[in-house]
């Protein structure tokens, strides 16, 4: 696929950044749908921006502390700088900041998160420790689209993972991080191209 038929994306981030290493790999194929242009964090000291700059990817930090509080002003910084690099659709990974109605509108239908839980079940943070105090049997990661409410919005693929009696929050976490990474690229993939769901190794994703 040639540059130009493939969409431009950003990665918006807070952290470590090994689902954007993911998707970094994923791009490498040049049948993939998709080349990320951009990459965001809203902390300066995120790992993921190292991470993007070594692999030759614009990276920028649009701390939030800088905007005194004020969560729109920040968006239309970001969103500011998303439409200049010429995004197309944007991915959250492992991006902590609630949005405002502002840019989740801005990108209605072109923006993706993937939040590490089986949606609807365990939204918000310290979703591991929630799924073994419920006891469920499986748990696993989610690519949806991002509307107003957090962690809703339409379903585009889920990987699931059977939760072993020994496992700790920690285990679990890497077990399901291991699939978000396989996750996260079907997901956009799909969401870009509309595919047929894809085979996989791991017969528990559903894209
Ligand atoms: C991932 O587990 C992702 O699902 C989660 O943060 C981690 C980021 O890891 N996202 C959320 O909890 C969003 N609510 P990474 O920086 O290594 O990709």
């Amino acid at each position: 696929m040639s540059g130009s038929a493939r969409t431009s994306v950003a990665v918006l981030l807070s952290g470590r950044g090994s689902n954007l290493a993911s998707l970094i790999a994923a791009c490498d194929d040049a049948d993939y749908p998709a080349h990320i242009v951009l990459v965001l964090s809203n902390r300066a000291d995120a790992a993921g921006l190292d991470l993007a700059r070594n692999a030759g990817i614009p990276a920028l930090a649009i701390e939030h502390r800088t905007f005194g509080g004020n969560r729109e002003t920040h968006e239309q910084a970001i969103d500011a700088e998303l439409r200049a690099a010429g995004v197309e659709c944007v991915c959250l990974a492992g991006y902590m900041r609630r949005l405002t109605p502002f840019l989740v509108e801005a990108w209605h239908g072109r923006m993706l998160n993937i939040h590490p839980s089986l949606l609807p079940a365990f939204p918000g943070l310290h979703t591991h420790e929630r799924a073994l105090q419920a006891g469920v049997k499986l748990h696993g990661c989610t690519v949806h689209l991002v509307t107003e409410a957090v962690d809703e919005g339409p379903i585009i693929g889920q990987a699931a993972v059977a939760v072993a009696p020994d496992d700790t929050p920690e285990t679990l976490a890497a077990r399901v991080l291991r699939q978000e990474h396989l996750l996260y690229p079907l997901a956009l993939r799909r969401h870009l191209t509309n595919a047929a769901p894809v085979a996989s190794e791991a017969t528990l994703i559903a894209v």
